[in-house]
């Protein structure tokens, strides 16, 4: 079958791998319809994440069918149109039975890389390194599916595939965002980002009761979607003091709960971005933390900050002081998509989270490479770039 493969730093090729099939008796594989570009790719791309391989494909964020499944499958039988999280839950653990799933203790096939970096491994997700797993992902024609009864939703008939497809990541990624960040009635939310994932947090907040959600970002394009598709308003961080505005807007409190959803490449405009670049290649820090003591800092006393952004390891200037002196609660996590996707699959069928918008482009799989160049440089628009195998 034809895949995306990761080749090295900046370099992606599409390439004949071999089909999957079943390994274990709760596997399933599926049929991809839609495939989409994440954030979380573009740290592969910059070659950020440890242990990735020439010829490893990647892909995290999928919609399909199911054409095969294993002898113990009781949820799902082939022929039925799911959608997939990107992480891999068994169902059974600790963790998972906690509705924390993307720290499944049986989703990471290859625990012994994250446990040296992190203390603990965390789960498994498609498509993203061998010290998450090292899983095939989902830019090809079919992949394998494991603890398909937990990790594999089937889409409403009124929910089209384009919509359903954002059910895999970026909206439950969001929405856990606003929901662990303690989102409630009336509160004001700043949302740092306005990709896929800062869009649908800010989405989430409004939908939990949110009085105002406030989303900042750089891009005229994304911060205009944001406002149009979203109903949020937007801060344009290129031309604007944003602690300064958000103080302001917030009659001198801050915003009440902050969600990061930039991740550790995120951009800054001052002497900060030439430090933390300097740091990040000769390796004195693994992450850009920018957005993050922005939030810490604007966070209003005794707010909430939710870290969605994706980091590795270690950041520089981490305002701990800022955090531990105005009572703050930060948090974080790579997302708990099971917990979430129904809910927001059944809310997509009733028409009150569009989604379908992000999906700025679309083309054939084999155009792949070109799909990312537009995604990586946020050229034409690109929130998203989705492919049809
Ligand atoms: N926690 C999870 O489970 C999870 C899941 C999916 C994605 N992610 C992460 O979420 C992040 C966002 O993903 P995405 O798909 O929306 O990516 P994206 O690249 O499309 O969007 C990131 C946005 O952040 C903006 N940005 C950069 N620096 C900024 C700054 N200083 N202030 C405000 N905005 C800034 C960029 O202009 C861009 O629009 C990534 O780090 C990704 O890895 C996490
Ligand atoms: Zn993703
Ligand atoms: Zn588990």
């Amino acid at each position: 079958m034809k895949a995306l493969c990761w080749q090295g730093v900046n370099r992606l090729s599409v390439e004949q791998v071999p089909d999957p099939g079943i390994v274990n008796a709760q596997d399933a594989v599926v049929k991809v319809r839609l495939s989409t570009t994440c954030g979380s790719d573009l740290h592969l791309l910059g070659g950020y994440i440890p242990a990735m391989r020439a010829g490893d494909v990647i892909g995290h964020e999928f919609i399909g069918e199911i054409v095969d499944i294993g002898p113990e499958v009781r949820r799902h039988k082939v022929g039925d149109r799911v959608v997939v999280c990107s992480f891999i839950g068994c169902g059974r653990c600790w963790y998972c039975s906690h509705d924390l799933w993307s720290l499944c203790d049986n989703g990471n096939a290859n625990p012994e890389i994250a446990q040296m970096l992190l203390g603990y491994e965390s789960g498994g997700v498609y498509g993203y390194s061998h010290a998450m797993g090292g899983f095939k992902g989902s830019h090809a024609e079919y992949i394998r599916v494991p603890f398909v009864d937990y990790g594999a939703f089937s889409v409403p008939d009124g929910v089209d595939d384009q919509s359903a497809l954002f059910a895999s990541d970026a909206a439950p990624t969001g929405w856990m965002g606003a929901h662990l960040g303690g989102v409630g009635r009336g509160d004001v939310v700043a949302v740092w980002g306005c990709g896929a994932v800062g869009q649908m947090a800010a989405r989430a907040a409004m939908l939990l009761g949110a009085e105002r959600v406030i989303a900042i970002d750089r891009y005229p394009e994304r911060l205009a979607m944001t406002e149009r598709h979203i109903g949020a308003e937007t801060i344009d961080y290129s031309s604007t003091d944003v602690g300064a505005e958000l103080r302001e807007r917030t009659g001198g409190r801050g915003p009440d709960v902050c969600v990061e959803a930039v991740g550790m490449e995120a951009d800054s405009l001052g002497p900060q971005q030439i430090y933390d670049q300097v740091k990040q290649q000769l390796w004195l820090e693994t992450d850009r933390p920018v957005a993050v003591r922005e939030a810490i800092h604007a966070c209003r006393k005794g707010g909430s900050v939710f870290i969605l952004g994706v980091f590795t390891g270690t950041v520089d200037k981490f305002p701990l002081g800022a955090m531990m002196n105005k009572g703050l609660t930060v948090r974080s996590a790579q997302q708990h998509g099971q917990r979430y996707i129904p809910m927001l699959l059944d809310r997509m069928a009733k028409g009150q989270l569009a989604t379908s918008h992000l999906a700025t482009h679309s083309m054939p799989l084999d155009e792949a490479p070109r799909g990312y160049d537009l995604f990586k440089n946020k050229l034409d628009g690109c929130v998203r770039a989705v492919f049809r195998p």
